[in-house]
């Protein structure tokens, strides 16, 4: 195992997880990594630790260079196990190191672990620290996507490394995205806003408003590959889209069937999208996962979602769906409930209730009682094609 320099005296030394197969019910196909970094300065800084399962990679990756021992300083940028996971064995093994961390991380660190013998230095907005030729200055972002998270920035680096901002869950032998394949890191990166940022975008416009005043041609997330020069404006451009709630003229119907019924009716309001070019993806709950759904989602301005009426109320695969998109809460969209139902119906009015929760403009219901006939398929398509001219 071997650390990866990435900036003259600063090296990659995180974990990769090629096994990895989910994060708390998010689907990561493609793995992640677990990134901490090792800056060897007068004062040897270690920028964020990996998950526990992970830590003896991380620890041959910090001896392929030092004794680990000798870190004098470690910085806990976000709270959360995947980073902080190895920061006990790293204090207990240096006994007189400096944790460095934010007012909120201080309080989830002494949740987490046994910090009686921890030396914290606790930093606020734009302190700086001095570590020998660099200074190491921190900027607070609550809520991105804890109340401790913060990023780590070293101005004579131009190098930020902001935890989970900018993150995407990849595993790859590569370390820069522009070693990667751009198209898919771009797709990783919209899932992980999706699923993780979009609930705090507030908080990340605020963040990279601060962000992007600094001189940066590197940045250095906790999960996936390391942005750097031109890519550096590609991932900002992104997040000004994303944390804006940007949309674009395009549908997705989300959607489970018992009988086929329902799926006739997605199927209708699929051809009126297409019918007036929009475009547009049918996604069944009984092949897509919820943290996929979410990517396309992001900039959807359509959100249909069809279910039938099962015991008085919806089926729980979309129940579930709609419960992980109240929690995310994307704005600014228009969205269509639509079922098939025996007797009750309840199943649509559940799915307009998240939907008036969630302040979106709401097109007819479309409901039909148990199986609908091509001219009803015909009338749903019509009828909707009308209402989006
Ligand atoms: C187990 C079961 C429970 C059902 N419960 C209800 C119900 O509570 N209220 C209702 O209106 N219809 C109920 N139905 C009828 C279905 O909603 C109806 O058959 C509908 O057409 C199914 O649509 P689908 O083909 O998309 O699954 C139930 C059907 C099944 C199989």
């Amino acid at each position: 195992m071997k650390a990866f320099e990435i900036k003259k005296n600063v090296y990659w030394v995180g974990a990769i997880a090629w096994e990895l197969a989910e994060f708390h019910g998010y689907l990561t196909q493609r793995g992640s990594t677990f990134n901490a970094y090792l800056i060897l300065d007068e004062k040897i800084t270690l920028v964020d630790t990996v998950k526990a399962t992970h830590k003896d990679q991380m620890f041959a990756r910090i001896k392929s260079i030092i004794d680990p021992a000798k870190i004098d300083i470690v910085i806990s940028n976000h709270t959360e196990m995947d980073h902080s996971g190895a920061i006990p064995d790293v204090m207990d093994l240096c006994k007189n190191a400096t944790l460095i961390c934010s007012p909120h991380g201080e309080t989830g660190l002494n949740k987490h672990y046994d910090t009686s013998k921890w030396n914290f230095k606790v930093v606020q907005m734009h302190d700086t620290v001095n570590i020998g030729k660099r200074d190491l200055s921190f900027i607070l972002m609550p809520m991105v996507h804890w109340p401790d998270s913060m990023a780590t920035y070293v101005k004579q680096d131009k190098l930020l490394m902001p935890n989970d901002l900018f993150g995407q869950h990849m595993a790859t032998y590569e370390r820069f995205v522009n070693d990667a394949e751009f198209d898919i890191v771009m797709e990783e990166a919209q899932k992980y806003f999706a699923n993780i940022l979009l609930p705090y975008s507030r908080q990340s416009t605020n963040a990279v408003s601060e962000i992007v005043k600094l001189d940066l041609d590197m940045i250095a997330p906790s999960h996936g590959l390391i942005w750097r020069d031109k890519d550096v404006q590609k991932i900002f451009k992104a997040y000004e889209l994303w944390d804006a709630n940007a949309v674009k003229d395009k549908a997705v119907i989300v959607y489970d069937t018992m009988w086929g019924s329902t799926e006739k009716m997605a199927n209708s309001v699929y051809r009126a999208f297409e019918k007036l070019d929009i475009p547009v993806k049918l996604k069944s709950l009984k092949k897509y996962h919820i943290s996929d759904i979410m990517t396309d989602i992001l900039d959807s301005k359509y959100i249909c979602v069809g279910s039938p009426t099962l015991n008085n109320t919806l089926m729980p695969t979309v129940a579930s769906f709609l419960y992980y998109l109240k929690g995310l809460r994307p704005k600014n969209r228009i969205a269509l409930a639509f079922g098939s139902f025996g007797w009750g119906g309840q199943s649509v009015k559940e799915i307009e209730e998240i939907f008036k929760f969630l302040n979106f403009e709401i097109l007819d219901t479309v409901t039909y009682e148990y199986v609908p006939h091509e001219e009803d398929l015909d009338k749903i398509e019509k009828d909707l094609e009308d209402e989006l001219k």
